[in-house]
């Protein structure tokens, strides 16, 4: 937090709207988002393929927080989406999102979401296995329909990261075994397919990654595989998409490379390697989630109860929780909060920020330095733009927060907090049949 961050009273700012007026007109809990540090993160990652003047594209993992407005703000930026169900796919078509610059992923993908895809004209469908393959192969030949895929590859590379985040390793749901042969069957079959056009290859190794190395590796395998593709199967992929991951900062103790130094490595390291094996220049893709949207955002909560244990710790609870943000339950995730009245006040004690859910592992900080609160102050948990509200559940029926963009000064509502009428509109009624008696 920097003194920009701040009103003249010292009042937390975002997207230069002071979040004490926020908290009070929207009321908490609240996911608020700075709508400009979207636009710049996007805007970091093209200047580092610009300079290095490759052909590119950025596909926005819109799993870390999809909503009509977001579609609309990475429209606007004129950079590609990627959905992973026919809900994502649907909210960005709500938004007027081009469906041509959407890419489709995913393990398990229906009949039904394929048909949804095709229907769609989305631009490209990441094929993940051989049922996946035959069955898009069946479908766009019964509609003689063009359609541009990639194949998903797992390298058998692990990211050094949360287990439960690993997806590139060779014991993983997603993706062609490279190491078994599987691969190659599947360059052949979607070459034998006659509406399939197979483009590129792509592999996603993990999130949340703080090391180089990984996304080297991945380079390095692909470009080797696809110099022998070229030999045996007279198949030249045109793009590498390296997928996403690349770590941010959730907390000072974090020290992640910036996701542009990531990029930068995978730029040279796809150009000295497609030299050194003479492939062809490939066009490198990249599916950023996280890093576009997790520290544009934060959280809002209202300070409610606490709880002293003499000697053990000090426990604060808000009017959220895991319900609003299940990253530190499932993930052990670590966040940083401050108080949003003036985050410069010093820190007085030690104290652990708990949710409101009947859970004891309902916690979103565990023992960090905070100034003397009372009921009622703002608690702004900071960075909170990635897989929070997208992850978000109506466990022990509590409505989900509404969310706000902010920018120029000026806040918007982007998404409507829920009502108690929300959490029973699909509720059914039993059918109570008269009881007679015996
Ligand atoms: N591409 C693919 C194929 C992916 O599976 C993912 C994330 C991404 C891109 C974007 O990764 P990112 O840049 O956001 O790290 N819920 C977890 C993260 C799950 C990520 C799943 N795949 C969390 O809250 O940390």
């Amino acid at each position: 937090i920097t003194q920009a961050d701040l009103t003249a009273e010292n009042h937390l700012m975002i997207g230069g709207v002071d979040t004490l007026a926020l908290a009070k007109k929207y009321q908490t809990p609240l996911y608020v988002y700075d709508t400009g540090e979207i636009r710049s993160e996007i805007k970091a990652f093209k200047q580092v393929f610009e300079a290095n003047q490759v052909d590119y594209q950025i596909s926005y993992a819109s799993k870390a927080f999809s909503t009509v407005a977001m579609y609309q703000v990475i429209a606007q930026e004129g950079i590609h989406c990627d959905v992973v169900s026919g809900g994502e796919l649907y909210t960005a078509k709500q938004a007027g999102f081009p469906m041509s610059r959407v890419s489709f992923h995913g393990n398990n993908k229906s009949e039904a979401e394929l048909t949804m895809a095709l229907d769609n004209g989305v631009g490209c469908i990441i094929v993940d296995n051989f049922y996946e393959l035959k069955l898009l192969s069946k479908l766009a030949a019964a509609r003689a329909q063009q359609t541009t895929i990639m194949l998903r590859v797992a390298p058998g590379i692990s990211a050094h990261t949360h287990e439960y985040i690993s997806t590139g390793q060779a014991d993983s749901k997603f993706g062609f075994d490279l190491n078994s042969g599987q691969a190659d069957l599947a360059v052949k079959q979607a070459q034998a397919a006659p509406f399939l056009d197979l483009v590129g290859i792509h592999c996603h190794i993990g999130s949340q990654i703080f090391e180089l190395n990984g996304f080297k590796m991945i380079v390095d395998k692909l470009v080797t595989l696809f110099a022998r593709w070229q030999r045996e199967l007279n198949f030249y992929p045109r793009i590498i998409n390296v997928g996403g991951g690349f770590g941010v900062k959730y907390t000072s103790a974090d020290q992640p490379l910036l996701p542009t130094e990531f990029v930068d490595a995978i730029i040279k390291e796809t150009v000295a390697q497609t030299q050194a094996q003479q492939v062809p220049m490939l066009e490198i893709w990249i599916e950023p989630g996280r890093s576009l949207v997790a520290t544009a955002g934060m959280t809002l909560y209202t300070i409610g109860s606490s709880k002293e244990i003499p000697g053990i710790r000090k426990y604060l609870a808000v009017d959220g929780g895991m319900g609003d943000n299940i990253r530190p339950a499932l993930y052990h995730a670590k966040y940083e909060a401050v108080l949003a009245k003036d985050p410069t006040l010093p820190s007085e004690e030690v104290v652990s920020i708990a949710g409101k859910y009947c859970e004891s592992g309902d916690m979103l900080i565990w023992d960090q330095q905070l100034p003397a609160t009372k009921p009622g102050d703002v608690l702004a948990v900071l960075d909170t733009g990635a897989y929070g509200y997208s992850m978000a559940s109506n466990y022990n029926r509590n409505p989900r927060p509404a969310v706000v963009f902010c920018e120029d000064g000026h806040s918007q509502v982007v998404v409507q907090r829920e009502t108690y009428t929300d959490l029973t509109r699909l509720d059914v009624p039993l059918i109570t049949k008269t009881k007679t008696g015996h």
